[in-house]
């Protein structure tokens, strides 16, 4: 009897129970393979978005929004190098902006020039989180209560956290009636900047 051969030590390499090891490691790649492939078209899918939206903007971009003038009254209610608040309703409110489309506006009439009339319009909303401010005739500031913000009565920055100075908007005389652009709040991207 040849002992040589029956004693031989079983390896992983052969017999039934390597076949089941084999099948095991084939049974763990297959799915893990499977995943990695459907991960790479994904972020493939996903790399294609973010370079073609820029060309679907550019191509399907939503033309300019329509200007439209607000009345806030008679010019001449306005008294020569004073501040005043004036409110109006905004209409380029949504259906749920609520009692939040009543906006209020500081109205400043600058020294008249030969051009005529000369108005300095600033938005209530403070440059730093949106609060709105308020005017101190005495210091000839404004101020915001929610974090200290301190403007000129010119709207530029004075102090405080505020990156730059009030949001001034764009403002016409028509028949004697002052109007402004109406600003589509809250971006306020429509109004003109100041030197911070
Ligand atoms: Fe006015 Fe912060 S919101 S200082």
């Amino acid at each position: 009897m040849d002992k040589s051969r029956d004693e031989s030590p079983a390896t992983p390499d052969s017999g039934p129970a390597a076949a089941g090891f084999a099948e095991n490691a084939h049974g763990g790649a297959a799915p893990r393979r499977s995943f990695l492939q459907w991960f790479a078209v994904g972020l493939g899918a996903v790399a294609a978005v973010a370079v073609s939206l820029p060309l679907v903007g550019y191509f399907f971009r939503v033309p300019k929004r329509r200007t439209m003038w607000v009345p806030l009254g008679p010019a001449e209610q306005f008294p020569l190098a004073e501040t005043r608040v004036a409110t109006f309703d905004n209409p380029l409110r949504t259906p749920w902006d609520g009692s939040s489309a009543t906006t209020s506006i500081f109205v400043r009439r600058e020294q008249d020039n030969a051009a005529g009339e000369q108005f300095l319009v600033l938005l209530a909303n403070c440059a730093h989180l949106g609060c709105p401010v308020s005017w101190f005739p005495q210091s000839g500031l404004f101020m915001c209560p929610c974090h200290g913000g301190v403007y000129y009565a010119t709207g530029e920055r004075a102090s405080g956290p505020p990156p730059r100075g009030l949001f001034p908007c764009n403002w016409r005389v028509r028949a004697g009636q002052l109007e402004i652009e109406a600003p589509h709040f809250p971006s306020l991207r429509d109004c003109e900047s100041l030197p911070g």
